[in-house]
């Protein structure tokens, strides 16, 4: 089965679309696209990002849209005009979610294996003194479901935010430059600085969070083609109420 294995985390009028690593391409990229594949690039590389493409595809017709998605000179894709989305690849998926711009400033979209282990010294990388109080203290937490969570967490989530924020800011935010806070069903991110002229130092941010979980699809297919998935999103409103 292609597309829609994993539900949209976003809200009616978000385009979402989800594509296995291993899925068929029937896709038939534009130029503007194939031109952003580098002669270095391993097949792998290739293929996820064709991949991310198609799923690209499918998101703008979600949307009654269409065209390409190249790659800008920050790696970023760069949408059809007056659409914003953000895009994600990890070791079997690919997803991607678009959106109006009349809607939406940004949108943000990471997904990592939810088993993958991390180090504590990821931490001290990724948060801030505040974070490190309470990642630290859920790493520190024996046999755990999700060990880590905490930390794969606010990793992902600021992967999200800078995929949200940099199209509009042309700022890459540092991992310090959001801090996070848990709260019952999403994250709560403070910006330290400004993000373009709509997101000031101060601004507020609601990133979600969600774990497919990713069956086998065929007797074949084998234990490294399923698994669980952390999935952060945001999308940040046109207007910030
Ligand atoms: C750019 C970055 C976010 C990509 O994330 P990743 O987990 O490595 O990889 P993912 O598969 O989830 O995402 C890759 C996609 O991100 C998108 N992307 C890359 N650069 C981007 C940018 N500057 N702006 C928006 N999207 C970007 C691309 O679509 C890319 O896929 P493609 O090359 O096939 O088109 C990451 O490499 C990075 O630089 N992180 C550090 C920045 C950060 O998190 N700062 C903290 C902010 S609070």
């Amino acid at each position: 089965m292609v597309g829609a294995m994993i539900p949209s985390p976003f809200v009616a009028g978000v385009g979402f679309a989800c594509r296995r690593i291993v899925d068929p391409v029937a896709y038939r990229a534009p130029a503007e696209e194939l031109a952003a594949i580098g002669e270095s690039w391993v097949a792998r590389r290739r293929t996820e990002f064709l991949q991310g493409r198609a799923a690209a595809a499918e998101a703008l017709r979600a949307i009654d849209r269409s065209g390409p998605v190249p790659r800008g000179l920050e790696g970023e894709p760069c949408w059809p005009e007056g659409v914003v989305g953000a895009l994600t690849h990890t070791r079997n998926l690919v997803a991607a979610a678009a959106a109006p711009r009349a809607r939406l400033l940004g949108l943000g979209l990471d997904l990592e294996p939810a088993e993958r282990k991390v180090s504590g010294e990821v931490s001290r990388i990724v948060c801030t003194p505040r974070e490190r109080e309470w990642v630290d203290r859920d790493l520190a937490v024996a046999g755990q479901q999700r060990p880590g969570l905490c930390l794969k967490l606010v990793f992902s989530a600021k992967e999200s935010i800078f995929k949200a924020t940099f199209p509009h800011a042309r700022v890459r935010l540092g991992y310090h430059d959001a801090e996070l806070e848990l709260r019952d069903d999403h994250l709560e991110a403070m910006l330290q600085r400004d993000a373009g002229p709509a997101l000031p130092a101060g601004s507020r941010l609601a990133i979600g969070f969600a774990f497919p979980e990713l069956g086998p699809w065929s007797e074949a297919s084998g234990p490294e083609r399923s698994g669980s998935y952390l999935m952060t999103y945001l999308a940040i409103a046109a207007r910030p109420t």
